[in-house]
């Protein structure tokens, strides 16, 4: 069990490159802000001494300059695919030195790999931005913005704004699951441990209202004991772990009520759920329906189901990253996410919650 936590400890690591040159918003375009894990950080940690990056090849292979970004994918990741849909540029890594002038009006990338909902989650990639540091990061953001436009065009911009938090997968895999006997599986029950957590999200959540976010999609945790990380660490017939499925089963519906109970108190739908969870069980458990030839199987990694360790230049590449739903031991594919995007923009009430992105955007471009 010792290796396997040693496992985990350099796994999870959560997901664009900076393409800017000499873009400039158009006077329109909605503003994007992202937040959260390494599925949605596009770089933030390339600026960080921390272990959880994805700064070396074959990460970026299939992105359009084939050179690593610091995304935990092949190529594009969600927020890659939502800004094409907004119809902006790609959004910067807040770290990025690029990000300066005109380039803030097209909002910014606060993400950062190995985070949780807890400040003691990821401890072990050392220094990397914790929620809480996201929200000072994005309050510097908007005096640097005032300092661009004035106050009043920053309120604006940030109120018109769409924002995506991605978080809470690490506060079990790379917390209370992280190690047999870990500080958090002795301090609470499971149960308890997620009810903790969800109390400890709102106030996140709460905060960025505060901040002046006001369209926030937030999704929920995927199936977090179907990655190939975890099929390779916990299961040796190749089922998912049932303990990481019930803690996903447990965590992501009071999540999607904890929202609800936000909007009923603000009196409007901020708060999005975006069912993740059933998004990606629907290609975990059926792959060949949507193409692909495997979801237990990581395209980069090593060891049984390419689960094991980090994917670096000395791993099993697969040839075609578009027939594999996972990229690496945790990650998924470029054409994974953007199955996932699919789904937020158009899904039904099974997977968006109160509505799909569609309607929102649809919506907030008649008022
Ligand atoms: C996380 O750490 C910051 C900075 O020390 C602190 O302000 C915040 O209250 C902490 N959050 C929790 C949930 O303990
Ligand atoms: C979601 O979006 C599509 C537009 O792409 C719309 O036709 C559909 O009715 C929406 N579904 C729900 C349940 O709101």
């Amino acid at each position: 069990m010792a290796g396997s936590a040693t496992m985990t400890i350099s796994t999870l690591i959560g997901l664009v490159v900076a393409m800017a040159t000499t873009f400039v918003p158009q006077a329109e375009a909605r503003a994007f802000f992202v937040f959260g894990d390494s599925l949605v950080d596009n770089g933030n940690n390339n600026y960080l001494a921390t272990t959880a990056r994805a700064d070396s090849p074959p990460y970026g292979i299939d992105y359009p300059t084939r050179r690593p970004t610091g995304r935990f994918s092949n190529g594009l990741s969600i927020p890659d695919f939502i800004s094409q849909h907004l119809g902006s540029e790609l959004t910067l890594p807040y770290l990025s030195p690029e990000l300066t002038g005109q380039r803030l009006l097209v909002g910014a990338n606060f993400a950062s790999a190995g985070i949780g909902i807890l400040n003691d989650t990821g401890i072990q990639f050392l220094n990397i931005i914790r929620m809480y540091k996201q929200l000072e990061y994005f309050e510097q953001y908007q005096r640097r913005v005032t300092a661009l436009v004035g106050a009043q065009q920053t309120q604006q911009l940030v109120n018109g704004a769409l924002t995506l938090i991605t978080v809470g997968g690490n506060d079990f895999v790379n917390n209370y699951y992280l190690v047999p006997f870990s500080a958090r599986s002795r301090q609470f029950r499971l149960p308890d441990y997620v009810r903790y957590l969800i109390s400890e999200y709102r106030k996140i959540l709460m905060r960025l209202y505060d901040l002046g976010a006001r369209r926030v999609l937030v999704t929920g945790t995927g199936p977090m004991g179907c990655v190939p990380a975890e099929l390779a660490q916990r299961s040796p017939n190749g089922q998912c772990s049932a303990e990481l499925q019930r803690a996903a089963s447990l965590y992501n519906p009071q999540l999607t009520q904890m929202l609800g109970q936000l909007n009923d108190q603000y009196g409007a739908d901020i708060f999005i759920a975006a069912n993740t969870r059933q998004m990606t069980a629907d290609f975990v458990y059926n792959p060949q329906a949507y193409g692909f030839v495997t979801s237990k199987i990581a395209c980069c990694g090593q060891g049984p189901y390419n689960g094991l360790g980090l994917c670096t230049p000395a791993s099993n590449l697969c040839p075609n990253r578009d027939l594999y739903a996972f990229w690496d031991p945790f990650h998924p594919s470029e054409r994974a996410n953007g199955i996932v995007v699919q789904q937020i923009l158009n899904g039904d009430a099974t997977y968006m919650h109160p509505m799909n992105l569609s309607t929102i955007l649809a919506l907030d471009s008649r008022t």
